[in-house]
């Protein structure tokens, strides 16, 4: 009898050992305690907390390759300076450019009869008579961010290429005239 009742409890302690082992715990009185640690390695390194690098940059730091652009398109316009001289070559460059992604919308002379405008909205007619006069670094900051209807092209069309297509937008004012 007595050796029955020993079984059945030792039964139970194999059982409640499986149970913990199942489980993935200790099973000590410690919680904060394992008894056995699976690849100590990892269970001892240093926490870090999600999304974090070891070393925090120090404040307003920057990327190495990082392109600080103006805040606005006022200060764009005010501040950038086309960095290439007008040329026949920069001009033709320009334009192969603005035929390669301008077109659609803007159309061929800059006059806003793309393709695809009648079913995206227009934009402006930017070789019109009475379309301001504006310096190269709007036509680059518009480029480069877009405007509230217009794609950005900051990914795709490299800083010196938005520099090609402002002479050429202005060859477009000129033709226009
Ligand atoms: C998918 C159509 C589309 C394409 C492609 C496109 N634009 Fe635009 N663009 C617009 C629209 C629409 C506007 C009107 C402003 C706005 O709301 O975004 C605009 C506005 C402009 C303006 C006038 C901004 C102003 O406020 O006077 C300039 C300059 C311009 N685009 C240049 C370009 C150049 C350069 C390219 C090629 C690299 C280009 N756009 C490609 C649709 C397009």
């Amino acid at each position: 009898m007595a050796s029955r009742v020993y079984l059945k409890l030792a039964g139970l302690g194999i059982a409640a050992s499986m149970i913990c082992a199942m489980a993935g715990i200790g099973c000590t009185k410690n919680p904060d305690q394992t008894k056995m640690q699976y690849v100590p390695d990892m269970a001892d390194s240093a926490a870090l907390k999600s999304q974090r690098d070891f070393l925090q940059p120090p404040e307003g730091a920057v990327t190495r390759t990082a392109i600080l652009y103006p805040a606005t398109i006022e200060d764009a316009e005010k501040n950038l300076q086309n960095p290439i001289p007008p040329s026949a070559e920069a001009s033709a460059q320009g334009k192969s450019l603005w035929n390669k992604f301008c077109i659609p919308c803007h159309g061929s002379a800059g006059d806003s009869n793309g393709s695809i405008t009648d079913v995206y909205p227009k934009p402006p007619n930017i070789v019109a008579k009475d379309y301001p006069v504006h310096k190269d670094g709007f036509f680059f900051y518009t480029i480069t961010f877009g405007g509230a209807l217009m794609p950005s092209y900051g990914h795709a069309i490299s800083p010196e290429e938005r520099w090609l297509i402002a002479h050429y937008i202005h060859d477009l004012q000129r033709m226009a005239k």
